[in-house]
């Protein structure tokens, strides 16, 4: 074929392959992003071990660090490599979504991928793989068949990252106490941390925004960071009971390694990086995949309004269940989450999860007639199953249950995990965790399930593969504002976890509390005022989105309630119009059915005012805005409630100022005007 139609061929597919056979002597290769801004570099010292770095407009961001692996059964590979072959690939192209921040989504990268291969006899190849896109570097490590390495258990991934400077980073710990990830997240100089968690997020003293994760956590053990030296980090893979990081055989390709870069903290939030690096949609048919509202019998629990056991407050009865139910249908909210409905919930639950029946229902709750009655108000029933960490147990019933959901037409279901451990000895982010999260979510596909994971592993874009896996928790949640003997989630964990938490994908931190007269300890409550908790909605994205309080509690806030109704569960577009991590954050953000935006801006426990350039609105084009602002008094530690809900007319040559209140927040829903309005 003539060269000069080849060529643009191959950029019409996205893609253009270039390979070349490095001179013996060539140990160093770049890789730019299609910006030119993020510089990946490549290269093997004269002991022939593999170091990576990375820098952003000039500025180093890692510096060389080091490639490889050590394994219980194989020698380790680490040095005396040479190269044996480069290829590069260019992609630009786009996809879409079935729910998301984005309808679609740009992949444009530079791929470099490095095959080396050991200078001895029994030599075995490792391919270094470097993807550059312009919001930062995906890598990994892949490993063909081959005659020297077969079956591996692998002792260490040595994967460091070395960063230029003692660079501030907002971290939380690893599985000590619980290993879900439900932990503050504090602000340090690297070298005051010790093993920390990803997504991790640092503000470099070049005035970078860098968050370093994993995407496409895939048979393999989850990456923690172990921090060996001054600015160095390394992988600290984590382990199964009896110490194996990782059971692999050739050929297998590891989890990638991320490194996102912004030039603000907004970048990090509409990165897509992670998507990008996760494959393409397995699940054919979409059509019973639907983002929704519901509410729950659920913060009744953690109230003790309720309990999921048996006795006079057991909250799941077939009573309570429709007079649920007829409360959403009433409001427009699309499910009715249920907890404790099923054999095991008596006694201490969370000591052993193998009473737990996922088939057989409570006396006093009438599962099929609830399945009947759900149709007949069109809302849908969530299903629970909460394990308890016996993750084989519920494997062993996992067919049965989704089956039987799958007839009582249920769409949804939340799984739970709270206990220390899975099956009283593994943790919920190894290896072990990885492969059981993954089994469930591949059945529940099988039965046309979403779910909703609670004490999971942590997200790494798997949705783009699974898009029923909706949302997860894995961070603090609302709930420790009901039970938390440190008085609940502080008034600026929510303006951090956009920045950290949220960079793993979607969470289920159940906003839209309503009521904070409750003492189920005393001093612990909701930090917010009434106005954030709307504002929650915009800012903490999830697919599956909760109204968390009481049904009660809503008739008594018509207008907060209003917002809770109209806002939607997911977004054709977003932008982070303004953020200063742990300080505040507002975001805009399109529906994905209408031409409606909406706004959440949040704050600490600082009062502020944030200008907004409404300049994200169509040109030309009048918008009702309606806004739930902190009303005169508002402050989330004397006066939650106040709340003023005002109308105004926009178009995008507007600016509004947004006035915080102490713990507070602001939340508009801007709607085009039709011209008789
Ligand atoms: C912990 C979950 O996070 C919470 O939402 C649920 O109510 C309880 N486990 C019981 O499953």
């Amino acid at each position: 074929m003539n060269i000069k139609l080849y060529v643009p061929l191959l950029f019409l597919a996205g893609c253009l392959i270039v390979s070349c056979e490095p001179s013996m002597k060539e140990r160093t290769f770049d890789q730019s992003s299609p910006d030119q801004k993020n510089l990946l570099n490549f290269y093997l010292n004269e002991q022939g071990e593999p170091f990576y770095s990375l820098s952003h407009n000039n500025k180093e961001v890692i510096k060389p660090s080091r490639l490889g692996f050590e394994f219980f059964n194989n020698k380790a590979l680490l040095n005396n490599f040479e190269v044996e072959k480069v290829e590069r690939h260019q992609v630009d192209t786009s996809w879409n979504q079935p729910w998301g921040e984005f309808k679609t989504i740009k992949d444009n990268h530079n791929e470099l991928r490095v095959t080396l291969k050991e200078k001895q006899d029994s030599a075995r190849i490792m391919i270094v793989a470097f993807k550059v896109f312009n919001d930062g570097l995906g890598f990994r490590y892949e490993f063909p068949k081959q005659a020297y390495l077969d079956s591996v258990e692998i002792s260490d991934e040595k994967t460091q990252f070395t960063f230029a400077n003692n660079e501030a980073v907002w971290w939380m710990p690893v599985h000590r106490d619980n290993s879900y990830y439900e932990s503050i997240y504090h602000k340090n100089k690297i070298s005051e941390t010790d093993t920390i968690n990803t997504p991790a997020t640092f503000e470099t003293k070049d005035s970078l925004f860098v968050a370093v994760h994993e995407a496409n956590l895939t048979d393999y053990a989850s990456m923690t960071l172990l921090h060996t030296s001054q600015n160095t980090y390394e992988t600290d893979l984590v382990p199964w009971a009896n110490g194996v990081k990782v059971y692999a055989q050739t050929p297998f390709n590891t989890p990638w390694r991320t490194v996102m870069v912004g030039e603000t903290p907004g970048d990090l939030v509409t990165s897509t990086l992670g998507l990008n690096l996760n494959e393409p949609n397995q699940i054919e048919d979409v059509s019973w995949i639907e983002p929704s509202k519901y509410i729950g019998i659920w913060w009744g629990m953690h109230l003790e309004k309720y309990s999921w056991g048996q006795g006079p407050k057991h909250g799941a009865t077939t009573e309570n269940t429709i007079n649920y139910m007829d409360f959403a249908s009433e409001h427009g909210l699309d499910g009715v989450l249920v907890e404790g409905w099923n054999v095991g919930w008596d006694g201490d639950w969370t000591a052993d999860g193998r009473a737990f029946s996922f088939t057989d229902a409570y006396p006093d709750f009438d599962l099929e007639a609830i399945a009947k009655h759900a149709a007949m108000k069109n809302v849908r029933l969530i299903g629970h199953h909460e394990t308890a960490g016996a993750a084989s147990h519920y494997e062993s019933q996992l067919e049965d249950a989704f089956s039987l959901y799958h007839r009582l037409g249920v769409r949804a279901v939340k799984t739970g995990y709270v206990n220390k451990y899975l099956d009283k000895k593994e943790w919920h982010d190894g290896q072990y965790g990885v492969r059981h999260y993954r089994k469930v979510i591949e059945t529940a596909a099988k039965y046309q399930i979403m779910i909703d994971n609670h004490e999971p592993v942590k997200g790494t874009g798997l949705q783009r593969t699974y898009p029923n896996l909706m949302t997860q928790e894995g961070a603090r949640g609302q709930e420790y504002n009901a039970w938390s003997t440190d008085g609940g989630n502080p008034p600026e964990h929510t303006t951090i976890l956009p920045f950290t938490r949220m960079l793993a994908g979607p969470m289920d931190f159940t906003p839209g509390i309503v009521d904070f007269n409750y003492e189920t300890i005393p001093g612990t409550k909701v930090q917010t005022t009434l106005a954030k908790q709307l504002a929650l909605y915009v800012v903490m994205f999830s697919p599956l989105q909760m109204t968390a309080d009481l049904p009660e509690n809503y008739n008594k806030q018509p207008q907060a309630f209003q917002f809770i109704k109209e806002v939607p569960e997911i977004w054709s577009e977003t932008k982070v119009l303004n953020a200063q991590i742990g300080s505040y954050v507002t975001m805009a953000r399109k529906d994905w059915n209408t031409d409606n935006w909406f706004v959440g801006a949040i704050t600490n426990a600082e009062s502020r005012t944030l200008k907004i350039d409404l300049d994200f609105l169509k040109e030309g084009i009048y918008y009702q805005a309606m806004i739930y602002q902190d009303g005169e008094g508002a402050n989330y530690s004397t006066n939650p409630y106040p709340l003023e809900v005002k109308k105004q007319i926009v178009t995008n040559k507007d600016a509004l100022n947004l006035n915080l209140k102490p713990g507070g927040g602001t939340a508009i829903k801007f709607k085009p005007m039709s011209l008789d309005e």
